[in-house]
């Protein structure tokens, strides 16, 4: 499965953060926020990705992340010069999809815990499928209600009258006919081609799959200065207790099997002299420890 990460917009609201930064660029804690939405895609098996962001900022991604060949990744980049929607992302990878399923995640969606995203990924054969997070605000979001046997009947993006509490976060499986989907949308009251379009449309042709997701679910988003803030509290409050990282793609690859331990032990010479540096050594020294069956 092909991955595209979305981390494109004006960032209007973290104004004037963005002035120099683009939103996904911002720190969570202790690394970019893009960090957290690629290690969710790596911890899944995806190892082909494509970022799209806006012309301005996209050098900024390029020297972040590369081609993503230290990682055992291919990272492909894709403009998107006006925030037309986020199924736009389907028309600008479209030669990058190919002939391929498509994972998309939003560059602002930060996840933990859970069992739920491997069992999809796991599970994914056809149609599309989609999550359903409890929230106690779901007029901000796509919301999706379900019947008595727990099967989605509708989803509606940022309804006033919301008919649960169920929201939709921003990472979403399709098999290939997503691009031609895409392409037959037209452009909502608010000049978007709306994702829950897209989810609409498989809902109708029943191949969607909604999976509830449980309550040990930490789903955060950061796209204002409260969010943002509140989830690097969360992140520091989980890696203190716990002295693991949360969004480290490096190690995310590493227990994927998409870098050997040896190629994990050459990165970090090149960091500067910091924790995520000693962290990524401890990583390491662990990891030689219990080959060496010590
Ligand atoms: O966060 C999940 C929600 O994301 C879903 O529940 C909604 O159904 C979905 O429409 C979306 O709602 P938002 O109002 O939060 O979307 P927003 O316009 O803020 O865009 C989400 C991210 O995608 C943001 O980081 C910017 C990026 N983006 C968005 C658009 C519209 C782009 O890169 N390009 C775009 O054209």
């Amino acid at each position: 499965m092909k991955g595209i990460i979305l981390a494109g917009g004006a960032g209007s609201r973290l104004y004037p953060l963005t002035q120099v930064a683009s939103k996904q660029l911002q720190p969570v804690y202790d690394k970019p926020m893009v960090y957290y939405p690629l290690t969710t895609l790596i911890e899944n098996g995806v190892r082909e990705l494509c970022l799209i962001s806006t012309p301005h900022d996209l050098p900024r991604y390029r020297q972040l992340l590369g081609d993503g060949a230290a990682w055992g990744l291919s990272i492909d980049y894709r403009e998107q010069p006006r925030p037309g929607g986020i199924a736009q992302a389907f028309l600008i990878a479209d030669s990058f999809i190919g002939d391929s399923p498509v994972v998309l995640i939003l560059g602002d969606n930060i996840f933990y815990g859970g069992s739920e995203f491997r069992q999809a990924f796991a599970d994914f054969r056809k149609g599309a499928c989609i999550f359903g997070c409890h929230v106690h605000d779901p007029e901000r979001y796509g919301v999706v209600e379900f019947d008595a046997d727990g099967h989605a009947i509708s989803i509606e993006e940022k309804p006033r009258q919301p008919k649960s509490n169920y929201a939709v976060p921003g990472l979403y499986l399709y098999d290939n006919h997503v691009v031609a989907v895409a392409k037959a949308l037209k452009p909502s009251a608010r000049g978007e081609l709306e994702i829950t379009d897209v989810n609409v449309e498989y809902l109708n042709r029943g191949q969607l799959r909604v999976y509830r997701l449980s309550r040990g679910f930490a789903w955060l988003d950061a796209g204002t200065s409260s969010s943002l803030h509140e989830a690097s509290a969360f992140v520091q409050t989980i890696e203190k207790r716990q002295g693991i990282k949360i969004g480290c793609p490096e190690e995310a690859a590493f227990l994927r099997g998409f870098l050997s331990l040896d190629h994990l032990a050459a990165l970090t010479p090149r960091m500067p002299n910091c924790e995520y540096r000693e962290y990524l050594n401890d990583v390491v020294a662990e990891a030689r420890r219990l080959a060496e069956g010590r």
